[in-house]
């Protein structure tokens, strides 16, 4: 240890009680200072004869947060966890967790090869969630967890992921005491106890497990239920593996076997998409230019305008964030039903036990409906989500220019409208940007924060600031039709009409996308929100004649009052949820192919329909990054996990571009653009990067200046 660099981690005795602790702020994580300095403490107190017993716990406001990803790239260094964990499980002298604060991954594998553990009564998160990012606990979790809470607990807990709260932990018998108040004192007395009663340690690792209990079918029946992990093909499916070697293997071979399975998982394409889009979600946060030292406004109660789909699910988001927000209505009617759907999404949320029947009260209480504008004049923060119509909105504006209070910051929800044009209807367009949301909008995480000419650094930093407070994913777009998520779906959607009318059927596209990884086909994406919306948008907007041609069908199938699921066919015929396939949907696809003249082929494969998608959206994502609609590569693939389900554990299409080799994602363009033309047309900044040996991940570093 260098002189005047602090370790880590340190000891104090009290009595015959040494106390190691890990100071590592703000989570502690387990980096290689941390897993030297813990073993360090710990053979000091080892060879102390004055030490009786060993209480290990954190600083702060946690036992340990696991891993530090941040070395993950940097390869593995000694001394590795499962080395430290193994030596303090063989202490002769007992150790007891002292956890103090959440516990998680690597920090839950230390607690449970201690001895005993003690937790404060406080902790809501102990569990092992590295299935989220691609890989498994890889210190001994997946073999101690099942022996000291049983094997079907662990296995749910390891597979989903999901903490568990110190209550649970007692229950499921992974901690023996939870204690009110200060935990370090209350695990040092528990050590005492044990002192005093003689009793030694209690290793995890000399635990029996009793397969002969378990259901025969236990694991056939959960690798069975993980089709559409959000880890993707791999990682829940090698937990249920380490799993199962815990009951089938002595505990040194189920180490090994879960060392073999982690050395799986590493260097897949998967935890590497996983650990990609994890951190590019935090770097949406960041915005260049804007630094720590801007003062953020003071947001303390929001207005909305209108009550309809998506005002009564931004007004919910607030709500459950414990924010009071005033809605307002031009008409009663859709201001009682509107707030009726809200009440209702609530007591279901208490129904559901999501909510104490307490906290329900306490938010429907904070909503204020209003059929008078006036009402918003003291909101710190108003949106509008009228009506999609220039002529509304600017009018809208204008009032609310008149009514709300200096400072307040005037956002509207517009899919598609211009921005600008519409803080050109106020006085103040420094305080008017977008806040796009996604339906529905109490669920999705997206928030597209967009940015006007005007848009002032401090209301933008603050719009950043709240997307984080109810728990969505800010990610800031520029001005321009669709931002960008729906203007990089726009040449998505519009390839899939193009195969359509090639030959393929809808449910060949959706099935072929569905494999590949998308939460949803397009096709059935389309009939769920309604084919009317962008049926309506092409009324409206002047779109290329190759757009208007390509969705002639689609039109024509609108045209007939069939909107998808609300009206029980669109691109599919519908019972209940079920989408059954329409001959006559095809039919009219043949009809209009012939019309066209475009052959017809047999089917296209699925490789083609993934490739095609895929290079539209990443020809339209880099032309979206040269134009600066977005700042950064990473944004886009983060709109396209959290608002599009695109698979996190595909990174997002511009991640998926960097994994083809941009040099081939030209090619393969090109041709396209040879076979269909100016629709396929090379975005120039792929061309360029492909000459330089570039990449977009590459473009993110250079503008972040790392
Ligand atoms: P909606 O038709 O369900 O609701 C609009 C509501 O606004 C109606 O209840 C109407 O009575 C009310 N309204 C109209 N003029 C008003 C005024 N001057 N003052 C107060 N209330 C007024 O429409 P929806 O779907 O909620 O869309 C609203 C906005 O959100 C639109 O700009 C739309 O483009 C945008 N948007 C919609 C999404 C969706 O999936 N539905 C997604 C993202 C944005």
């Amino acid at each position: 240890m260098s002189e005047n660099k602090k370790s880590p981690v340190s000891s104090t005795r009290e009595g015959a009680v040494a106390i190691i602790r890990i100071d590592n702020p703000p989570v502690n994580p387990l980096s290689q200072a941390v897993r030297e300095g813990l073993l360090r403490e710990y053979e000091a107190a080892a060879a102390d004869t004055g030490v009786k017993a060993i209480v290990l716990t954190g600083t702060g406001k946690a036992f340990s947060a696991g891993a530090d990803i941040t070395e993950f790239s940097s390869g593995r260094t000694a001394p590795f966890l499962t080395d430290v964990i193994t030596t303090i499980e063989a202490s002769a002298k007992p150790v007891v967790a002292g956890i103090n604060g959440l516990a998680l991954g690597g920090g839950f594998e230390i607690a449970l090869g201690c001895h005993y553990r003690v937790a404060a009564s406080a902790v809501r998160q102990l569990g092992l969630p590295e299935v989220k990012i691609g890989i498994i606990p890889g210190a001994g979790g997946t073999q101690r967890l099942p022996r000291l809470m049983g094997v079907e607990p662990a296995l749910d807990i390891i597979v989903s992921g999901a903490p568990i709260d110190a209550a649970k932990a007692l229950s499921l018998g992974v901690v023996d005491k939870v204690v009110e108040g200060d935990v370090v004192a209350a695990a040092v007395a528990f050590a005492d106890d044990l002192i005093a009663r003689g009793e030694g340690p209690r290793r995890t690792c000399q635990r029996t497990i009793d397969a002969a209990a378990l259901p025969a079918d236990l694991f056939a029946k959960k690798r069975a239920a993980l089709a559409r992990h959000p880890s993707g093909p791999l990682a829940a499916r090698a937990c249920v593996d380490a799993v199962e070697a815990a009951v089938t293997l002595p505990f040194a071979e189920g180490i090994k076997r879960e060392r073999e399975l982690i050395l799986q998982c590493l260097p897949s394409p998967y935890a590497k998409a996983l650990q990609y889009a994890f951190f590019a979600e935090r770097q949406a946060g960041t915005i260049a230019g804007v630094g720590g030292d801007v003062k953020l406004r003071d947001v303390k109660s929001v207005g909305v305008l209108g009550a309809g789909t998506m005002g009564t699910g931004i007004s919910l988001a607030f709500l459950q964030a414990g924010m009071p927000v005033t809605i307002v209505e031009t008409k009663q009617e859709p201001l009682d039903k509107g707030g009726a759907r809200i009440r209702e999404t609530i007591e279901a949320n208490v129904k559901r036990g999501r909510l104490t029947a307490e906290q329900g009260g306490a938010i429907a209480k904070n909503l204020t409906p209003s059929l008078d504008m006036q009402s918003l004049a003291g909101c710190d923060l108003v949106i509008e989500a009228v009506f999609e119509s220039m002529a509304i909105k600017k009018e809208v504006f204008g009032k609310l220019d008149r009514i709300c209070k200096p400072g307040a910051i005037l956002a509207s929800n517009t899919s598609t409208l211009d921005v600008d044009e519409i803080a050109q209807a106020t006085t103040r367009p420094q305080d008017v940007l977008g806040l796009h949301f996604f339906s529905p909008a109490n669920i999705m995480r997206l928030l597209e924060i967009v940015r006007g000419k005007a848009t002032a650094v401090d209301a933008l930093a603050t719009a950043m600031a709240l997307s984080k407070k109810i728990n969505k994913v800010g990610v800031v777009s520029g001005v321009c039709f669709g931002f960008i998520g729906n203007r990089m779906l726009e040449c998505y959607g519009e390839e899939v009409q193009a195969m359509l009318l090639e030959g393929a059927t809808p449910a060949d596209v959706d099935k072929a996308l569905e494999a590949w990884g998308w939460a949803m086909g397009p096709l059935a994406v389309m009939d769920l929100a309604g084919i009317d919306v962008g049926w309506r948008i092409r009324k409206e907007h002047k779109f290329s004649d190759e757009r208007i041609r390509l969705y002639r069908v689609t039109d024509a199938i609108a045209d007939q009052g069939k909107f998808g699921q609300k009206t029980g066919a669109g691109y599919y015929k519908y019972e209940g949820r079920n989408r059954i396939e329409d001959p006559a949907v095809t039919a009219m696809f043949r009809a209009e192919a012939a019309r066209q003249g475009i052959e017809p082929r047999n089917g296209i494969p699925a490789e083609e329909i993934v490739e095609r998608t895929l290079l539209r959206l990443v020809n339209s994502g880099a032309e979206i990054l040269d134009e600066g609609i977005a700042m950064r590569a990473s944004d886009i693939d983060t709109v396209y996990i959290n608002g599009y389900g695109f698979q996190a554990w595909r990174g997002g299409p511009m991640w998926q571009a960097d994994a083809m080799g941009l040099a081939v994602v030209a090619e393969r363009i090109k041709f396209y653009e040879g076979k269909y033309g100016e629709r396929w047309k090379v975005a120039p900044l792929i061309e360029k990067l492909a000459k330089d040996g570039g990449t977009f991940a590459g473009l993110d570093k250079v503008k972040a200046g790392r």
